[in-house]
């Protein structure tokens, strides 16, 4: 285990009282990349009283295994409207920086007034896109975790903590 449900609660407080800090004049857009943040998203954004909106976006880079294919595929695009808007983006973990370089890409051409990337995680590594996210909960080690939303085949997304995947889960993800 790296991270229990207190660390993630106490790192969320702090993180969701900077962004609230940073945006004086309100009215975020906050676009949360499916599916990994889901439980990130939910619980940082009770903690944000700004006005704000939420959209969803669907990629996928992975294709169930442990490994980036480093193609991002949009499975599904309905934003709300960013232009001339503050964007949020939110993700689970910044591992090689393909996610979030692709979303802010297709979000830049709708020009936003502004935008940054929130993510609970970030692996120190050498990233195949050069890309920061302006709020991160924890920097990791680059290894491969699972819960609070994030998964290895789908799985282990209800865990309420943050584990390192056992080597010998990988090879057995029905365990
Ligand atoms: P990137 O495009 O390589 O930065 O990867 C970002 C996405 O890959 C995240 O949104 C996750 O869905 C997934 N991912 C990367 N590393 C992990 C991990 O350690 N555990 C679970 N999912 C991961
Ligand atoms: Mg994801």
């Amino acid at each position: 285990m790296l991270f229990d449900r207190a660390a993630i609660h106490k790192r969320l407080e702090e993180i969701a009282a900077q962004i609230t800090a940073d945006y004086p004049e309100g009215e975020l857009t906050v676009i949360a990349i499916l599916t990994g943040s889901l439980m990130f998203m939910s619980d940082l954004l009770r903690r944000i009283p700004l006005p704000l909106k939420l959209g969803c976006l669907s990629v996928a880079s992975y294709h169930g295994k442990t490994h980036t294919s480093g193609e991002v595929i949009f499975k599904h695009l309905a934003v709300p409207d960013v232009a001339g808007r503050d964007v949020l983006i939110v993700d689970d973990i910044l591992d090689s920086g393909h996610t979030l370089a692709a979303v802010r890409k297709k979000l830049e051409t709708a020009k936003p007034h502004s935008i940054r990337a929130c993510v609970l995680l970030s692996k120190r590594k050498q990233r195949a896109q050069h890309v920061n996210a302006d709020y991160i909960g924890f920097e990791i080690d680059d290894e491969f975790v699972v819960g609070y939303g994030l998964d290895f085949m789908e799985r282990y997304r209800n865990l309420p903590y943050i584990g390192v995947l056992k080597k010998e889960l990988m090879d057995q993800p029905n365990q």
